[in-house]
């Protein structure tokens, strides 16, 4: 069978990277989480102080890191110049930082550089904001999914009292909006539908149901 490259984009919390995971083991494909690599660097430019208003200053930092991303049995692990910050890069520090590292020209040039090669073979399960425009517009399968903003704050919410950290909803739902906001109105790249990508509106529908119809999708496609 044919290696096919699947793109899969939405706005923080649609449930692309637990979707995206499912549908790359089913296929036995390989995921990669490309919000993890701005949320890397996010984490970087923090503990090296490095201002992240300066897209030069973070570029060359992302020079000298490597990031890894690495599949083991339960989770896939974002290893940082040797460093396993899987968990730290989850923390709201990071994740209230790291559209304004996104945003930058530079940053997104040399990411999108990184994660186009990540997936030049085929065979590629890749979920971020701009994968189906930017990273692999040629992809055979593109998805943008989509939910409220109150279904993506409860779930998140939801997350967070089951891994035992304190939450707060309305919050989420700030955060959340913010974030939408930040990644669809930036000028390079910004968080849009590809035109050929297929809309899935995850609002009322399970994780196992999101995964089953793209990997029906991607079996259409192959
Ligand atoms: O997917 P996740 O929520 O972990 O992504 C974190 C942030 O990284 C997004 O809010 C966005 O600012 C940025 N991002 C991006 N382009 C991607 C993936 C993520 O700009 N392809």
């Amino acid at each position: 069978l044919n290696k096919i490259s699947i793109a899969i984009d939405g706005p923080a919390g649609a449930g692309k990277s637990t979707v995206a995971k499912i549908v790359a083991e089913k296929m036995s494909y390989i995921y990669v989480d490309t919000g993890a690599m701005y949320r890397a660097l996010t984490y970087k430019a923090l503990a090296e102080n490095v201002n992240i208003q300066n897209d030069q200053e973070l570029a060359d930092l992302l020079s000298h890191t490597n990031i890894q991303l690495s599949p083991s049995e339960k989770r896939q692990l974002v290893i940082v110049d040797g460093i396993d910050v899987t968990d730290v890069i989850r923390e709201d520090k990071v994740t209230n930082t790291v559209s304004t590292v996104a945003a930058h020209r530079l940053v997104r040039e040399k990411m999108v550089k990184q994660q186009k090669a990540l997936g030049q073979a085929g065979g590629v399960v890749m979920d971020g904001r701009d994968i189906g425009t930017e990273v692999l517009p040629n992809a055979e399968l593109k998805v943008f999914l989509v939910a409220s903003v109150e279904v993506r704050a409860e779930r998140r919410h939801l997350e967070n009292i089951q891994k035992g950290y304190s939450s707060d909803l309305e919050k989420l739902k700030k955060e959340i909006s913010l974030r939408d906001q930040q990644d669809s109105e930036r000028e390079f790249s910004p968080l849009r539908k590809a035109d050929d990508a297929i809309e899935i509106d995850t609002s009322s529908l399970s994780i196992t149901e999101v995964a089953d119809r793209i990997y029906q999708l991607a079996n259409e496609r192959m």
